[in-house]
């Protein structure tokens, strides 16, 4: 069972995890996992969410919907959210879909629903803003809320008018009308592209090529300089509308033939269709189309068309009920395995990658595809030599999904025992799938992802120092460990490519402002194995000063050395005796043996004791200082349920928490008092049942406003 410091724990590195994934796929166009990797950690997300409601973190990134903005652009605030769209796989999805729509709307089980179908196209969404018919504003998606303006490089795609044409009299454009749909670039103009950047680059070793031709639109839509942007072939096809001063018609067709009319693209397989078996003869007339097609689609679009019920369907956190992509299958290919290689990943695990003769699979020429684990090279039972069948959906790194010369006659594949970067022992613990190397701080694959944690935003927040300046710090040798930050000069950054005098006296300022970081971040940003924000939170509350906390692993250090010396051959059973001892050393609450195990083999670890050493010559940790309000709640258990009024469960949770309380999710006999909104239910009921003590959310803000 999942307890509520492990799920707390959890939710903040998945949100740390997506959001690092977002940025690589939408903001630098480079995706690290494959996108069934990617909405496994959401489904993880989700669920835990679900299961933890009072968790959601304000930064959860089921709020979110694809990246944050990346920057140099300048941001612009959506008049209303661009959001995403639920999937369909199977064709049994589309009838459910139908079939919610008909429930939701009190339909009879037949009552017809006229829906519209059209391909989805693999671009970027855009908005275009057009006031008096006039083009004002584009903007990327970004996260939903905020996107990038990029008006300067919209108005040189051809597809865009910068003035919308009158349409016929009846439906000359509104005041107000933003146009939604996504920019694209052809599969001939993708191949073109990376054809001339190839033939361009002074090193050909070095030329920009892009992935696929969604990645490419994307590089050449998010470009600084518009000039850059007009000289790549965007396209650009209408699906739907933001904020407008009134609609043209009352169906999802009846305005996309209007904005047809106006001059702006909409797809020539845009359709009406009634039901879910139109939809679907209608998905395979697509379907069987695809290749022809001169760009990339993965799917096809239903959308309900009446736009009256479109408005009673409404949303669900990121997608519509009105509307559902149904995703093509994965195409897939057969090809030769030529080797197996390892990848050391930033966080020290082993990926397996599969070199192959290269095959075209959808279109796009395939060379790598992962393997994932041990465990999955031992399920395809796969050795180099052998002939398998490669999967690729979308933008993914292409997998292996069947191995056609299976011979269970052979012994496994042999997985190496030691990490290929730095030669240190590579293991897995136990109910682990990965194997990881343990060379730590010394694996030069771990270092720069050892780095970027350490100044990251929940660690020591080192402002205006992200992922491409440690890089290139990394490389030229400036940055190798986290005190080397600390002595990183003014004159130095000056000596080094476009860095002037203001930027770099930011940085050293920025550096400098974290001399004396509170001791919770600087546990954190150590990225000890287990030691999570909370956990860190928890053993800094619990010691307070770095010496405190020092002075117990020193003894837990020991504690261990006595037990292994007194042991001889440590067996598994004599590992899970000494940890439950370390966490009784550790003695703090919600800090369990794994974690009292990882802080000791990390401080145990002669390299990180060195990198602790020195950095603690740059560096002073704070001591908690931050006192407890005395108050009826101290030393309590508190329970929020229902819908709080005047202030989010966070706020609420940080009260109580400054109160001394602790706040619980669920109610139980040791449940203190219970804070109850309107709408509380099955927890209110438990708490009157067990005879515990309720308030409202005034009684909670009289204790609060009471507290000394
Ligand atoms: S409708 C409120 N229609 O797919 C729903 N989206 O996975 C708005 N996309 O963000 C989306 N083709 O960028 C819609 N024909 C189409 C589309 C389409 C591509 C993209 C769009 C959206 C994403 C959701």
């Amino acid at each position: 069972m999942t307890t509520e410091s492990q799920a707390a724990e959890r939710l903040a590195f998945l949100a740390a995890e997506i959001a690092r994934h977002n940025a690589l796929y939408h903001g630098e166009d480079a995706p690290e996992i494959s996108d069934a990797d990617y909405d496994a950690l959401m489904r993880e997300n989700n669920a835990l969410e679900a299961e933890f409601p009072h968790l959601v973190r304000a930064d959860s990134p089921s709020k979110l919907v694809g990246a944050a903005p990346s920057g140099h652009l300048a941001k612009v605030a959506h008049a209303q959210p661009m959001l995403s769209l639920d999937n369909a796989f199977a064709d049994e999805d589309v009838v459910d879909f139908v079939g919610r729509v008909r429930r939701y709307l009190s339909l009879g089980a037949d009552a017809p629903v006229a829906l519209t179908a059209e391909p989805k196209i693999d671009g970027l969404s855009c908005s275009l803003r057009y006031e008096k018919g006039v083009l004002v504003l584009a903007a990327t998606r970004g996260d939903g809320t905020t996107g990038e303006d990029v008006t300067a490089n919209v108005r040189t795609i051809d597809d865009i008018p910068e003035r919308l044409s009158g349409g016929d009299l009846l439906s000359s454009p509104p005041d107000i009308f933003e146009i939604r749909g996504e920019v694209y670039m052809a599969k001939a103009d993708f191949a073109a592209l990376n054809a001339r950047l190839l033939a361009e680059a002074e090193d050909p070793a070095k030329a920009r090529q892009f992935a696929n031709p969604r990645n490419a639109a994307a590089g050449s839509l998010r470009q600084k300089d518009p000039g850059v942007t007009a000289s790549r072939p965007l396209r650009f096809l209408a699906h739907g509308w933001g904020e407008v001063s009134s609609l043209p018609a009352d169906t999802q067709k009846g305005v996309m033939d209007a904005i047809a009319a106006w001059g702006v693209p909409v797809s020539d397989d845009f359709v009406r269709v009634e039901g879910a078996e139109q939809a679907l003869s209608h998905y395979r007339a697509i379907e069987a189309k695809r290749a022809d097609l001169p760009f990339d689609i993965d799917g096809v679009v239903y959308k309900v068309d009446r736009l009256d019920w479109q408005k009673r369907l409404g949303f669900v956190a990121r997608a519509p009920r009105w509307a559902i992509a149904h995703k093509f299958p994965a195409e897939k290919a057969q090809t030769l395995l030529k080797d197996i290689d390892i990848q050391v990943g930033r966080t020290g695990k082993l990926t397996p990658v599969a070199r192959l003769e290269p095959v075209t699979v959808g279109g796009v020429v395939v060379t790598n595809a992962t393997l994932h684990n041990a465990d999955e090279i031992g399920r395809l039972g796969v050795h180099p030599g052998d002939r398998v069948v490669v999967q690729r959906a979308g933008d993914v790194i292409p997998q292996i999904v069947e191995n056609l010369s299976r011979d269970e006659t052979r012994d496994p594949w042999p997985f190496p025992q030691t990490c290929p970067e730095c030669g240190s022992a590579a293991e897995r613990e136990p109910g682990e799938v990965d194997y990881r190397c343990t060379g730590g701080l010394i694996c030069p694959a771990q270092r720069v992802e050892r780095l970027r944690h350490f100044v990251s935003r929940y660690a020591l927040d080192i402002e205006g120092l992200g992922l491409t300046h440690i890089e290139s710090f990394f490389r030229d040798g400036l940055v190798q460990s986290p005190a080397d930050i600390f002595r990183l000069t003014r004159d130095t950054l000056l000596t080094r490519e476009r860095w002037a005098e203001i930027s770099a006296g930011n940085l050293i300022a920025a550096i400098d402002a974290k001399r004396n970081p509170p001791l919770d971040r600087f546990l954190f940003a150590l990225g000890i194995r287990h030691v999570g924000e909370v956990t860190a939170r928890d053993l800094a509350r619990r010691y307070r000063s770095w010496d405190a906390l020092k002075a117990m692993i020193d003894r837990a250090i020991e504690a261990r050395d006595a037990a292994i010396q007194a042991v001889g051959e440590p067996d598994e059973k004599f590992a899970t005796r000494t940890a439950k001892e370390l966490a009784a050393i550790v003695e703090t609450p919600g800090v369990g043996p794994e974690v009292a195990l990882a802080l000791v083999d990390f401080f145990a670890e002669p390299h990180n004791a060195d990198a602790v050493a020195d950095l603690l010559s740059q560096l002073q940790p704070a001591d908690v200082i931050h006192e407890t309000r005395a108050s009826e709640v101290s030393g309590k258990t508190v329970v929020f349920t229902g819908t709080l009024e005047t202030m989010s469960r966070d706020e609420a949770k940080a009260q109580a928490e400054a109160l001394g309380a602790k706040v619980a999710g669920s109610v139980s006999a040791k449940t203190d008092l219970v804070v109850a909104g309107p709408g509380a239910g099955s927890k209110l009921k438990k708490a009157t049942d067990l005879g515990i003590a309720v308030t409202d959310e005034a009684g909670w803000a009289k204790i609060v406003a009471d507290a000394q």
